[in-house]
C-alpha cells in the first residue's frame, strides 16, 4: 500500500530516506489512466521506490477552464497507484504548495510561446512553478513525463537544465485507447458522440504520418491535410502545426530534414483536447 503524505516536511522526508536506494517521481493531476500509470511503470524501471504526487495545480488553469471541475478521485487514484507498485503519494492541497504571501513564478519564455502557449496564457508558467516546487521537494530523482504533453516536457526539459536540478528526466510515448484516442483525464467530459469525433485528431496524426512515409517533408502540407480532417470534426481547432521537434518552431522553407513534431489542440464541446506525433520518430498511430 503506498504510503500518502500530505505535507512537504513529510514527503521531504520520506523522498531524503528513499533516495538511498534510488528515487523515481511520477507528477500527476490525478483521475488517473492507463498513461498514467505507464510513467509509474517506467520509473520502475529506473527505480526502486516510486513516488508519485496528485495536485490539481490552480496556477496552471486560466479563468475559463476547468479547475473547478476538474474529476478527483484520490481513493480510486490510490488503488490504481497500488496495482503498479507505486510507494509513496503525495497529495498536498492548495495551501501546502503555495503558502500565504506566495508571489514566485518560474518562466521558460521561448519554449513556452507557440503552439499551447499562444492560447492559454500563463498556463505553462503554473506547470513550470509547480513542477519546480515538486522537483525542489523530491530531491534528486529520475522524473517520467508524458510526450502527449510534448510541449510540457520540453519547458522541464529546459527548466531542469536552467535551474541545475538534480533530476534525470524522461519521456514515455503517449499511451492510446484502442480506437486510437490519447488517453487523456479529460476523456471523461466527452459524450460517446464527442468521442466518435474526436477520433479525427488520432486520424489526422496518421495519415500525415502515411504521408510523411510515403515521402512528404512540406511541413505546410503534411499540416494541411491534418488540419483539413480536425476542422471536419471538431468545435473549435487551435492548431494543427507541424514544428521544429526541438526548438518547437517553425520549419526553414518548410522542409523537414529527418524528423518533426505535428502537434494538434482542438475542442469538442466543452472539452480540449491535444495530441503529437513525432514524425520519423514515433510508432504509427493505429485508429480503430
Ligand atoms: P496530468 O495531465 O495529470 O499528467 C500527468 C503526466 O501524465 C504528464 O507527464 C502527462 O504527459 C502524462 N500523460 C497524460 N496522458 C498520457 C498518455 N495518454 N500517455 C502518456 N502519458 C500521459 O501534466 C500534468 O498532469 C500537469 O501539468 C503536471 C505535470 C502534473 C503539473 O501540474
Amino acid at each position: 500500500m503506498a504510503q500518502v503524505l500530505r505535507s512537504v516536511a513529510a514527503f521531504r522526508a520520506a523522498c531524503d530516506q528513499a533516495r538511498v536506494r534510488g528515487l523515481g517521481f511520477v507528477p500527476t493531476m490525478g483521475a488517473l489512466h492507463e498513461g498514467h500509470l505507464a510513467l509509474v511503470t517506467e520509473a520502475k524501471r529506473h527505480a526502486p521506490i516510486v513516488a508519485a504526487s496528485i495536485f490539481v495545480n490552480p496556477t496552471q488553469f486560466g479563468p475559463n477552464e476547468d479547475f473547478a471541475r476538474y474529476p478527483r478521485d484520490l481513493e480510486a487514484d490510490l488503488a490504481k497507484l497500488d496495482a503498479v507498485g507505486a510507494d509513496l503519494l503525495f497529495a498536498p492541497d492548495v495551501a501546502e504548495m503555495y503558502p500565504a504571501g506566495e508571489q514566485t513564478r518560474v518562466n521558460v519564455p521561448l519554449v513556452a510561446a507557440p503552439l499551447c502557449g499562444r492560447f492559454r496564457p500563463g498556463h505553462f508558467e503554473g506547470v513550470a512553478t509547480v513542477v519546480t516546487k515538486l522537483l525542489a521537494i523530491v530531491g534528486p530523482c529520475t522524473a517520467v513525463f508524458g510526450r502527449k504533453d510534448y510541449q510540457q516536457l520540453a519547458v522541464i526539459r529546459r527548466l531542469v537544465i536552467d535551474l541545475r536540478l538534480p533530476t534525470t528526466v524522461i519521456g514515455v510515448p503517449t499511451v492510446r485507447d484502442l480506437d486510437g484516442l490519447a488517453k487523456s483525464s479529460r476523456n471523461l467530459y466527452l459524450s460517446p458522440v464527442q468521442r466518435a469525433r474526436a477520433l479525427a485528431i488520432p486520424r489526422s496524426l496518421a495519415q500525415a504520418q502515411a504521408a510523411f512515409a510515403s515521402g512528404e517533408r512540406n511541413a505546410a502540407t503534411l499540416a494541411r491535410v491534418a488540419r483539413v480532417q480536425v476542422e471536419a470534426a471538431a468545435d473549435d481547432v487551435d492548431y494543427v502545426e507541424v514544428v521544429d521537434a526541438d526548438s518547437l518552431s517553425p520549419l526553414m522553407d518548410n522542409k523537414i530534414d529527418d524528423r518533426a513534431l505535428i502537434a494538434i489542440a482542438c475542442h469538442v464541446g466543452q472539452t480540449r483536447l491535444i495530441d503529437n506525433v513525432v514524425l520519423g520518430e514515433d510508432a504509427p498511430v493505429i485508429v480503430g
